[in-house]
Parts: C-alpha cells; structure tokens; sequence
C-alpha cells in the first residue's frame, strides 16, 4: 500500500477502530467458543475489541492462523491484517542452543543464520513478528533470563543483536520467509538490584549509555522494526510509562521509528509500581511515552477512548502509535497478502529438515566450553568403556526456558547419539538420580510435569549407577539445572548445581576418579567442587534439539571444543555480580597479596571469578606471541595495527578466539580495567602458525566523558590481545 493510502486509511478509521488497533491479545481470544465474560469482561474486553485487535500473540500453525486471520478480517471495519507474533527465541521447532550459548560461540554470523532458520519455520507457520533479539547485558548470574542474553559484554551483545536482527529480517521484512524483529527489553532489564525478577534498576547515566544501551542501538541501527519495553523501574521511573527512555532516548537520541510494544502486562503494572493511581492515568502514561501497543492488558482500550474525549490525551498521539503499526503491516505486505508465507505444506517441509539439524548441531558444538580436562578428553572411540551417568543422560528436553514450542521427541539425547558411535559392549547409561529433589516445585511451563519417584526407584538408580561407574574406565555424568530453574521468574540464591546431583558425583567419585561432567545449565554456576574435583567439565548449556549429537561429536574429538565464556563463572554466589570490564578501585587488590588488608577485596574468597569471561579450552594448545604495534602513537585520523603470532603447538586441528582488549589509563570519568574491542577466531592445523591483527583507531577510544559528550579523551592506553580477559599480554600507545 502506498504511503498516502495509508494515511487515507488512518483517516477513515474511528478513534475506537484506531484504538483496538494498539491492543494485543492472546491466541485463546481466538478459539471459536470464547465468550467475553469474568476477569476478560473486568479488563475491558469486548467482542468488538477482540474482533479489531490490532495483533494477536502466542498462535502458531499456518492452518490455524489462516482461519484466525480470514474470520478477523472479514470482521474488522476496513478489512486491515492482524499481526501475528511469537516468542521465537533460540528456534521454533529445530530448537538451536540457548542464547547464552550463542554468546560463548563468539560467532555472531552463525547467530544470524540460525535465527534466519527461526525465521523461516515462524514464517511459513503463520508468525509474523519474533519478540527476539533479547540483549540486555547481563551480570548477576543469580537473574533467571541470563540465558536469553548473548552475555555480560557490551561489544559482543552489540554484534548478537545486529546478526540476529539481519537473521530475522534479512534485507527486508517483506521478503519471504522473513519475520520482523523486537530488541528487547528497553532499557538495562538486565541490571536487577539482588538479580531478582522484576526488581528494581538503579544505574547512573554512565553506566547506562556506556554499558548497557548499545546493544539495543546495534539492534536498532540493524533494522529491528520493533522494541520491547522492560518491565523494570529505572532510576525510579517504569520503562513502560518512562517518557524520557522512550520519547528522548529511544526516539529521538537513538532514532527509532519502528513499533514500541509493551512487555507482557507492563501497561497495567504501573499501577502496581506506584506510578500511576489507576489504569485512567496508566494509560496515560504509557500512550505520552510513546508506547504502541499495550500487550495483554484492556487499559488502552478501556481509558483511552475517555481520554481523548476530555482533551486529556491528544487524539495524534493514537494516531502516530496506529500509523506505526500499520506501516508494519504494510511494510511486511499484509495488506496484499495477509497471510504472508503460512504454508502448511511448507511447515512439513522445512521444519526439522536436515538442514536446520544441521546448523543447531554445529552450532550447539561450537557452543560448549571445555573448562577442565586433565587429559581425559576427548574419549576414545575404541578400547574404553564408558558409564554415561546422570539424569541427562538420556532427558529429552534439552531445549532451555523458552522453547516452549520445541518438541522433545525430536531432540536427539545423548544416549541415543553414543549409541550411534561406540559398541554396544562398550557404554552402559544409568539415570542415578532426579534432575531435582522432590521437594523442589516449579511452575509447569510448556512441557513439565512433577517428577515424583519413591525411596526404592531412586535407590536402584543410585546402585545401578555405582555398579556402572566401577565397571567402566571413564565416567560421562551429564548433570545440571533443570531447565525451569532458569528463564523468566527463575532467580536462585544459591547458583550451585542441584544438590542431589552433587552427592551423585560423589558418590561415583568414591569408585571412579575419572569423571567427566557434561554440564546443563542455563546460568553460571559455582562449580568448586567440580573444578577441584572432576577430570574434565563440559559447559554444554541448553543445546536444543540436536544436543546429544553435538555433545558426543565434542567428547569424541570429531569437533574440538572452541567455545568462550561470555559470561564470567563466578568463584561462589556472594562473588555476583562479577564481570571482567570492572573498575580498578582506589585502592585495587594485588593478587597475591592477600594479606593486605585495606584493598578492594574480600576476606574469604579471591577477587577473581573461578572462569573469566572469554575463557575456554581445547583440546589442542596455542601460544599467542607478543604484541607488535606498528606505531606507539595514534593521531584523531590514523590507526594502529597490533598483531600476534598465534600457534598450534598441539596435537590436534583447533579454532581459538584471539581477544584484543584496550585499557583508557586514565580519564575524565574512571575507565575499565580492559574492554573487549575486537575479536577473531582463528583455525589452525598443528604446527601452523598465522599472525593476527587488529586496526585500532581513535573511534575504539570513545566514551560517554565527565560531560556525557561522545568522545576520546588523549592519554595512555594499553592493549591487551589473548585467549581470554585474564590475559597480561599488553603494549601501549598513546592518544
Ligand atoms: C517476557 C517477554 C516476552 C513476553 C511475551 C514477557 O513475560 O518478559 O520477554 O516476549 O512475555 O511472551
């Protein structure tokens, strides 16, 4: 539809059509027995409304859709689409691994072709919008939805966000088998005072341009024709009614012209923040910041009619907000083609093909992270027999929090995978325990049922595991978080493994002292004891449908463990928040030096997280040489290029991410010790060696200075490069 057209169409439409055009309700609105009665009747919800809702959430299917899509449209006054949109996180039913995992794959581009593999199974099931990417910065690992985010760094998220947008989207929302993006959530929902869900966000504006509001932009600059508000305060103002975070951050500083939606409910919580005194003022409040859709809730609906009536509210304020919205529908081409790429017959096609296994089976391999081996890995394919132990073993549901529309009978588990490699005389699989203790309740969530099991059963899981693990050379005990211990509404005091899984490896420990931990978690976790006492420690995350192969072809050697923590693992949980990008302090801790008493530390642990961020082994070794800078002095235009010698020296073929780092020694405001600039991975055969180089210019300097302008400041600055933020390989220059 052309542009005037649309403005003729907005024209036409009645304040009350426009209005319903900013409500977004559930796919249960749409099943043909639903009657407006109750809490539906409370919200304000109408069969007129429900008819002219402007998009529709949590429905797929393309048959499904279709029906929903031709009976509403028949419905709606001027026959406008609906928009149909769906939490597509890490996949819709070839479930690739956990963002968090993507994050430690430091390879943005496999990001973008999976989420284009996302896009392509929503598209042709009916979705049109993903509220995907996800990319606050997250640092307290005790938060739930860690495992949505790429990780702690603000480079790396920024790079996740534009690869997934273009994944996503591709050149344009029009194109088939492209749905449009939603960067979320808008702002620092990742800063939760405590980690916990909801809570809380206090950063100075230092913090919050510098840390945490590029990604977002990255996201934005890439195209995202949506963003999501956060359901957070922010220095004592709600995202969702925040008009200077909407109208002068997000609009007008960062240029966003796309659709703003509301998180889940968000419109009406600002009441229950305290900021507004009932849902008149609410509505208010959202629609002057600036937010277009008000998902779930009937506030818009139900006050914003009065609002505009008694001149309260002025009627181009709905305008601009329904023009935004359908400009995306037209932008994705519903007004020609409502029904866009949903395609039953697609859907049998391309969902779970091979080729989609394929790249969520490279990419959950390239996403583990070998944090200990003492030589055991990787297995031998013959002459070693092998006891796979834990309740991973054989669980089907690898998938993490959000999955919820991936199907466990699809996934490959680990047993079925070393099935496919090694002897049947060679690998025995035992259960040993529950993921969790009984006494651990969780929330259904998609899949889930209580695990109820009596005395007996977990008895004889236990005996059979000990009696496998004597038997055997070598101990794969698959063990980790449940799933819905992380995710939304998932916060834990005490990041630890479950503790009945603990005493599982103990006990294997006290008859075989080859253990190798393959391990499930959707957060980091304190891992001493399995550190000081495992022989080597799989990190594999949530790794979604193709999971067992991936883990067996990493344990097997067929692929080499390449992964980097992008997410620092910290010592224990009173260490959280704990991130590699810190200050120095005025009175900074020299490791070593414990017995110093008045320095920045504590009393009872180190100073340093048990894994630092970018950290990862392999089953190969690397040397990266000194740094060479071409120059020691870099003026406003030029540059400088810092190279490494980088070096196989083991046995086997690798891939190392090499990690350049720069420290502003002093400024206007107190700078990181290290900031991560540029990163590449590396694949060398052994023996082979290859230089590594970075250009660095002024444009790698800048920060939000004492006056919050954008700029460098001259100075002494070291570089860093190395195979993790713990590097001392360094060089300086200066400004
Ligand atoms: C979450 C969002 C999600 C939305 C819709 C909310 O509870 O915070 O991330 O997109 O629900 O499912």
């Amino acid at each position: 539809m052309k542009k005037e057209d649309l403005a003729a169409l907005l024209k036409d439409m009645s304040l009350e059509e426009k209005i319903h055009q900013l409500l977004q309700l559930g796919g249960q609105f749409y099943a043909e027995d639903t009657v407006v009665t109750g809490p539906m009747k409370e919200q304000g919800f109408t069969e007129k409304c429900i008819g002219e809702a402007g998009s529709i959430i949590g429905v797929m299917g393309a048959e499904k859709i279709k029906e929903i899509q031709k009976t509403y449209m028949e419905k709606q006054p001027h026959h406008i689409p609906a928009l149909f949109m769906l939490d597509v996180i890490n996949g819709l039913r070839t479930i690739f691994p956990i963002p968090l995992a993507q994050g430690a794959t430091f390879e943005p581009k496999l990001s973008e072709r999976c989420a284009s593999i996302a896009a392509k199974e929503s598209a042709v099931s009916g979705v049109h919008v993903t509220f995907a990417p996800m990319v606050d910065v997250v640092r307290d690992a005790r938060w739930g939805r860690v495992m949505e985010s790429p990780g702690e760094d603000t480079l790396l998220n920024s790079k996740f966000a534009e690869a997934m947008v273009r994944g996503f989207q591709g050149e344009s929302v029009a194109e088939e088998y492209k749905v449009a993006a939603c960067i979320k959530h808008f702002a620092a929902y990742g800063a939760p005072d405590g980690g916990r869900e909801y809570n809380t966000v206090e950063l100075s504006d230092h913090t919050l341009y510098e840390s945490y509001l590029p990604p977002y932009k990255a996201g934005i600059d890439a195209g995202s024709e949506l963003v999501m508000t956060s359901f957070n305060t922010i220095n004592g103002i709600p995202a969702s009614g925040n008009r200077k975070l909407m109208r002068q951050i997000l609009r007008e500083e960062m240029e966003f012209d796309g659709v703003l939606i509301s998180d889940y409910a968000a419109i009406e919580e600002l009441i229950y923040h305290g900021y507004a005194a009932d849902r008149r003022e609410a509505a208010k409040r959202g629609i002057e910041a600036g937010v277009d859709i008000d998902m779930m809730t009937g506030v818009y609906i139900s006050q914003l009619g009065e609002l505009v009536k008694s001149g309260e509210v002025k009627e181009e304020l709905i305008d601009e907000a329904v023009l935004r919205i359908l400009q995306l529908k037209n932008k994705l081409g519903l007004f020609e083609n409502p029904y866009k790429d949903a395609n039953a017959e697609k859907e049998t096609k391309y969902i779970l093909c091979q080729e989609h296994r394929e790249a969520a089976r490279e990419m959950a391999a390239k996403s583990f992270v070998l944090l200990k081996n003492n030589g055991v890995l990787p297995l031998k394919k013959e002459g070693q027999k092998i006891a796979f132990i834990g309740p991973y073993a054989e669980e089907k549901n690898l998938h993490g929090a959000w999955s919820f529309l991936g199907d466990s009978k699809d996934t490959i588990t680990i047993r079925q995978a070393a099935e496919e490699v090694f002897a049947a005389n060679q690998v025995t699989f035992a259960k040993g325990c529950p993921i969790l203790e009984e006494d651990i309740k969780l929330e259904g969530f998609g899949e889930y049922k209580d695990e109820i099991y009596s005395q007996k059963e977990k008895e004889n899981w236990l005996t059979q595991a000990i009696e496998q693990a004597k038997e055997a050379d070598v101990v794969v005990l698959a063990i980790g978080e449940h799933r819905l211990q992380t995710g939304e509404s998932a916060c834990r005091a005490d990041i630890c493994v479950p503790k009945n899984q603990l005493k599982l490896f103990r006990k294997i420990k006290e008859v075989n002292q080859n253990i190798i931990v393959v391990l499930f978690n959707g957060r980091p976790l304190d891992l001493r004891e399995l550190e000081t006492h495992a022989a080597a420690v799989l990190e594999v995350w949530f790794p979604g449908t193709e999971g067992g192969h991936a883990i067996i072809d990493v344990l097997t050697g067929n692929t080499n463990p390449s992964g980097k923590l992008s997410m620092s693992f910290p010592y224990c949980t009173g260490q959280v928040p704990v991130h590699y990008n810190e200050f120095s302090t005025g009175r900074p801790h020299v490791p070593g030096r414990d017995k110093d008493r008045f320095r920045s530390k504590y009393l009872d642990i180190p100073n340093a997280p048990l894994y630092p961020f970018g950290y990862g082994l392999s089953y190969t070794e690397f040397t990266c040489g000194p740094i060479q800078l071409d120059g020691n002095q870099l003026n406003q235009q030029g540059s400088i290029k810092a190279c490494v010698l980088l070096k196989n020296i083991g046995k086997a073929a690798g891939t190392e991410v090499v990690q350049l780092y720069i420290q502003d020694v002093s400024g206007s405001v107190v700078r990181p010790v290290k900031e991560l600039k540029d990163f590449q991975k590396v694949t060398l055969i052994p023996g082979e060696e290859r230089e590594v180089s970075f250009t660095i210019s002024e444009k790698d300097l800048r920060f939000y200075r004492e006056d919050m302008t954008f700029g460098s400041e001259p100075g002494l600055f070291r570089v860093y490069i190395g195979t993790d933020s713990n590097t001392e390989n360094q060089a300086e220059f200066t400004l």
